[in-house]
């Protein structure tokens, strides 16, 4: 495995048994039938019933089986094995088994999944950040995409990146573009599901700017569309947001609207297209 990700994955073996306990994540809801999926995502990806959908980076499963349970056929695919242990015992536990399967894997170098021509390739929230290659992320899209398919993407608006997250006023602390060698994130510093846990592993994120983005995936064919920016986000960017009855993130009224999101389609066959 890439020595960055090899890095990456410990980190995230480590925190996910922290995750399934956490109340950030609340599984016991999920399991009562609660949906992690938010409005943008769900309106974005539209009618999923009888569709097959791959979702990459997909942590123990809880978007995942949240469209499972809207009807689609679901597949998982993430590089930590204790993330892949717990996704499999949560579909058995949520009764989706028959429905949904989770594979370890980079997602980067993963090659065609469960016969590849999914109609849908999903992914969000905290996904290219941990990677140091967007090459063999492309190649998996479109390894996994059917013709008439559509791989969307919704996270971090790549200039939300770019802001020291412990101040309000945004202050420029990360790169825009693409370093090769960021700093190594020292251990000790709180989990995002629970702060109360300090992370032992040390782990290396990557900045990608809106092109770099946009460009590995034009490279290999793809047309982007529907590209939508929000002035909300997937979490606490700022300390003054607060959590929004629909579960987004917002800034302070008369705050700096800023983008925090960023959503986008890309398919194999342009929409334009008759
Ligand atoms: C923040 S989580 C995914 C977001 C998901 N929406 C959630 O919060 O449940 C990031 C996931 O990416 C996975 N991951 C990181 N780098 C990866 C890689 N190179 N290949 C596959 N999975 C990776 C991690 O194991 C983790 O489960």
């Amino acid at each position: 495995m890439n020595p960055q990700h090899a890095i990456n994955r410990h980190w995230w073996d480590e925190v996910t048994p922290v995750h399934v306990e956490s109340a950030f994540y609340d599984v016991e809801g999920f399991l009562r039938g609660n949906s992690t999926l938010g409005r943008v995502e769900r309106g974005a990806v539209g009618e999923v019933s009888g569709k097959r959908l791959l979702h990459l980076q997909c942590h123990f499963g809880m978007d995942t089986l949240s469209w499972a349970r809207l009807g689609a056929e679901v597949v998982g695919i993430d590089f930590s094995p204790a993330a892949v242990r717990q996704a499999d015992d949560l579909a058995r536990r949520a009764g989706l088994d028959g429905v949904a399967c989770f594979f370890e894997a980079d997602v980067t170098s993963a090659g065609r999944v469960s016969g590849g021509g999914f109609d849908v390739v999903f992914t969000s929230f905290g996904t290219i950040v941990w990677l140091s290659d967007l090459e063999g992320w492309a190649d998996t899209i479109v390894a996994n995409l059917a013709e008439d398919g559509f791989f969307y993407f919704l996270d971090a608006h790549p200039a939300s990146m770019m802001f020291d997250e412990s101040v309000a006023t945004p202050t420029v602390a990360y790169d825009y573009f693409h370093r090769a060698d960021p700093g190594l994130e020292a251990s000790g510093t709180p989990d995002y599901a629970n702060p109360d846990y300090r992370i032992q592993s040390p782990s290396r994120q990557f900045e990608w700017a809106m092109t770099e983005i946009f460009g590995v995936l034009e490279a290999r064919g793809l047309t982007i569309f529907e590209i939508r920016e929000y002035p909300f986000g997937a979490w606490r960017h700022f300390p003054d947001m607060e959590e929004g009855p629909d579960g987004y993130w917002y800034r302070a009224a008369g705050e700096w609207r800023l983008p925090l999101l960023l959503g986008f389609k890309a398919g194999k066959r342009s929409p334009l297209a008759a």
